[in-house]
């Protein structure tokens, strides 16, 4: 069964924390938290202080996507702030096995994304095998883009190039698209606009992993 990550992006920043309890009331499996820092994607987000806070009222696993440069700089806080998946791009550093190591020692689970033009070979040259790697549906920075249909064939290579990993996917995500993504063998689907929109998040979430009545 595909597990569905709502992303907080498309909350109401002013209620965070009613949205979460929704959100777990709603049977989200796990919270997508985006930290974006207008360096490497054009837009900012939030940090480790409003997920140690948010960490506090609700069961659910964290899923910590960072779009940041430099990602070594931060990912001790976001493990002390209680993250239990931190995924980071492949281009934002030099020292990706590194990375992946202080993450798994920490106990929790590492990921590298792969955006829609990465040179995907570079999952297969790292040293140290990721717990998960996150196939970007479209250019990280913004929630309601329009899914790229090369998405599920990425999703396939993925895959064979890192058969160990999870495969998670990120942007774009709707009924539709939720379908071409599990045929393809996504076992993460994040999704946004989808969960948010129309009212009833169980009904949405429902809808996505292709549940609903
Ligand atoms: C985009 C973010 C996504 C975004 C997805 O850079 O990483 O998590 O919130 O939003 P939707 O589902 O609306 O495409
Ligand atoms: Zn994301």
């Amino acid at each position: 069964m595909v597990l569905i990550a709502p992303s907080l992006l498309a909350a109401n920043p002013a209620c965070l924390g009613d949205e979460v309890k929704q959100l777990e009331n709603a049977g989200a499996d796990l919270l997508h938290f985006d930290v974006m820092d207008g360096h490497f994607v054009p837009n900012m987000t939030y940090g480790p202080f409003i997920l140690r806070k948010l960490k506090k009222i609700t069961h659910m696993p964290f899923d910590v996507h960072l779009m940041v440069d430099n990602p070594e700089k931060i990912i001790p806080w976001f493990i002390e702030a209680g993250a239990d998946i931190i995924t980071f791009h492949l281009e934002a550093t030099s020292q990706p096995d590194e990375l992946l190591k202080t993450i798994q020692n920490a106990g929790i689970k590492a990921g590298v994304s792969l955006k829609p033009n990465s040179n995907m070979k570079i999952i297969s040259q790292l040293n140290r095998t990721p717990d998960l790697v996150l196939v970007m549906g479209v250019e990280p920075g913004f929630g309601g883009q329009t899914f790229r249909p090369d998405t599920p064939q990425r999703i396939v290579q993925t895959k064979q190039l890192c058969p160990s990993a999870l495969i998670e996917v990120d942007g774009g995500i709707n009924q539709k698209t939720a379908q071409l993504c599990i045929d393809a063998g996504a076992e993460i689907l994040v999704a946004g606009t989808a969960v948010f929109e129309n009212g009833s998040y169980k009904k949405n979430i429902l809808s996505i992993k292709g549940d609903a009545q």
